[in-house]
């Protein structure tokens, strides 16, 4: 799941600030810093504490007033300094650990000559941007991203005329008043905006388009709605846009033209629909593409195989035509490629040998028939191959077993032939979630030894021809998934399984077997977070065994299940389905005539 939801952040951002800051010329005599600055630095310095967290940097090391003119606060760390001047015009304090509250009394905003500003990655506690904010009218760089700043944008951020790069990104803030068209209608020279998670809850104004001189637009989570104005993706810089994850945003891509710049293009989770134009093989430059999850329609256009500059291209779950998608293999320098749900068929698999340098590669539930080339375990670098729910036949080449980087495995619902040792996925040190389920072959667990096997999250062995629970699993205590449906496993439920991954596990799945009964007597299971339990069409005797108070669906029927049943099940305060229909005799609590009618018994 990782990987589905890794940002998509064509690597544009770093270099745009860079090249903007490092062409300040450098004059003959050099000033040291202001008295006044230097004791509002340190009086910054004092106003937070310091809590550590992963990564970063504290810059206050470097800051000391010693000294009857203390330190040249112009060499400290995070601490630019015009030259000829003296005054600081750059405080980079990013991931410099900064806790507590921030206000206009800061005397941070004494610092009237600051051109640039970055506070990005501290933790300010849920403040507000304090309204002092406006008194650094000289800002042409402002990042507060992700610092724990909450509430409304003051006015005062959209009076920063001089404005280039702002990123309010990864806070808990608001644009609704002032608005996301006031801030478009104000900072007209702004060339980066990053408004990442920032609650426009608004269309997009049509004064976006004004801002000709834009490289970089993100607008994810914003609460957008309304349809996206077409003239935002003609602004003449743009670099990259992104309005992913806007859900009521709707839109259509427009015709492109020739020699634009755009490399990042994301529009994935809205509503956007419509055809993919032909003409977005124009854009020569796309390194990144993500259009998944929305009501795009019509055909893949096959001009896609000129963007050979493509390093991620996601077009999963959206209503193509039926396609076949030979040239994929143009794509050489495609490091992600997901093309789930997109109604595409054939042989996709032989396209992709030229691939070499896929980390994932997601093609489920497409009609995909193929075998699974040997060649695939050449592209070493995968981490996440998921061919599941396609019509992929023939036996499973054994260079697959080679993928060590491996933490996604997901071959469901095919029609791949053979037997194979389990112990030889289990083999794949990294892997993590593993689903085998119904495929046509048989699972060899009698070689499996207990040593160093991969910590599980999700696995799914249905139809595997099982015919003894896999004792490799009594040292798994990370499952949250694990069905062994449909398989041919006989006897009593080893004590071990009743409490497998106790923490973890939501839903356990041995439908289908041959079960008779469990090695101890259960009064409850030990399960905290299990939410669905399915042991139907087994041949269980005895008691009804009364699940956790997590449970919500509960399947038992078509067993051989006799006896009370306790009354303890009526008392299932998360239960929302329990089918126990066709159990024999068994007899029935009074309280359960007074559930809900989603119960079959
Ligand atoms: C952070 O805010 C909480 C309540 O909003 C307050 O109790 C706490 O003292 C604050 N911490 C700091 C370091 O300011
Ligand atoms: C700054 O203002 C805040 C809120 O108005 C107040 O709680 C704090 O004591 C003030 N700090 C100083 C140093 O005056
Ligand atoms: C765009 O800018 C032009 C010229 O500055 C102005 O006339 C027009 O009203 C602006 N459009 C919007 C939608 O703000
Ligand atoms: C790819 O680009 C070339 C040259 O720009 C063009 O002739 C060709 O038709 C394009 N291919 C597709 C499939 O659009
Ligand atoms: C693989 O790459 C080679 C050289 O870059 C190219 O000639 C060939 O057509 C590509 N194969 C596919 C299937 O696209
Ligand atoms: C895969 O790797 C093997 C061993 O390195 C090599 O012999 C084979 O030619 C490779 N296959 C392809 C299709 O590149
Ligand atoms: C299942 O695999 C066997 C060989 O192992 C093969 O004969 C049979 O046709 C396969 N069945 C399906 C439905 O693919």
């Amino acid at each position: 799941m990782g990987l589905l939801s890794q940002p998509f952040v064509p690597k544009c951002s770093l270099f745009l600030i860079l090249s903007l800051f490092l062409t300040r010329c450098v004059s003959s005599v050099k000033q040291p810093c202001l008295y006044s600055e230097r004791s509002a630095l340190l009086q910054l310095k004092e106003s937070f504490i310091l809590k550590k967290s992963a990564s970063g940097h504290p810059k206050f090391g470097s800051w000391k007033g010693e000294g009857e003119d203390g330190g040249d606060c112009c060499s400290w760390d995070g601490v630019e300094c015009d030259d000829s001047t003296g005054h600081v015009t750059g405080l980079d304090l990013g991931s410099s650990f900064l806790h507590g509250s921030i206000h206009s009394n800061n005397s941070l905003f004494q610092l009237h000559h600051l051109r640039k500003l970055d506070l990005s990655d501290n933790d300010f506690n849920g403040s507000k941007i304090p309204l002092a904010i406006g008194r650094l009218s000289r800002l042409s760089h402002l990042d507060l991203s992700f610092s724990e700043f909450s509430g409304q944008i003051p006015y005062e951020v959209l009076e920063l005329s001089k404005l280039v790069i702002l990123d309010l990104s990864g806070n808990d803030l608001e644009l609704r008043k002032p608005s996301l068209k006031s801030l478009a209608e104000r900072l007209i020279n702004l060339k980066h905006l990053n408004l990442d998670g920032v609650k426009a809850s608004s269309t997009i104004p049509q004064s976006l388009a004004n801002l000709s001189s834009l490289t970089y637009l993100s607008l994810e989570y914003c609460e957008l709605h309304g349809e996206f104005p077409v003239d935002v993706f003609q602004l003449p810089n743009l670099q990259y846009l992104s309005a992913c994850d806007n859900t009521f945003l709707t839109g259509r891509l427009p015709e492109f033209a020739k020699n634009t710049s755009l490399e990042g293009l994301g529009v994935a989770r809205t509503s956007f629909s419509g055809e993919l134009p032909k003409s977005i093989g124009n854009l020569k430059s796309l390194r990144g593409l993500q259009l998944r999850d929305c009501n795009f329609s019509g055909p893949i256009p096959t001009s896609i195989a000129n963007l050979t500059q493509l390093t991620f291209l996601a077009l999963g779950q959206n209503e193509f035509s039926p396609t076949t998608l030979s040239w994929l293999g143009k794509l050489s320098k495609l490091t992600a490629l997901e093309l789930d749900s997109t109604n595409s068929k054939g042989d996709v698999l032989s396209s992709l040998k030229n691939l070499t340098m896929l980390n994932e590669l997601l093609v489920s539930q497409n009609q995909f028939s193929s075998r699974i080339p040997s060649w695939l375990g050449n592209l070493t670098r995968l981490v996440y191959i998921d061919l599941g729910v396609n019509e992929l036949w023939g036996p499973l080449p054994t260079s697959i077993f080679t993928l060590v980087n491996l933490e996604v495995l997901d071959l469901e619902i095919n029609h791949i032939s053979g037997s194979y040792n389990l112990e030889s996925f289990l083999n794949l040190k990294n892997v993590r979630h593993l689903q085998l389920a119904s495929n046509n072959f048989s699972l060899l667990t009698s070689t499996v030894t207990n040593v160093s096997v991969p910590k599980l999250t999700y696995l799914t062995l249905d139809s595997c021809n099982l015919l003894e629970f896999p004792n490799f699993l009594s040292s798994q205590h990370e499952l949250q998934f694990l069905s062994l449906a449909d398989n041919k496993i006989h006897g009593l439920i080893p004590k071990w399984l009743w409490g497998l991954s106790a923490e973890t596990l939501e839903v356990l799945d041995l439908r289908g077997n041959f079960l008779t009964g469990f090695h101890q007597p259960i009064v409850v299971p030990p399960w905290t977070n299990i939410r669905e339990l399915d042991l139907s069409s087994n041949k269980l005797q005895g008691s009804l065994p009364v699940p956790p108070a997590s449970i919500a669906h509960y399947y038992a029927s078509n067993n051989l299940l006799k006896g009370e049943i306790s009354s303890m099940i009526c008392n299932l305060p998360s239960i929302t389905l329990l089918d126990i229909s066709n159990i024999a005799c068994g007899m029935l609590p009074p309280c359960l005539g007074n559930l809900s009618n989603h119960f079959q018994y």
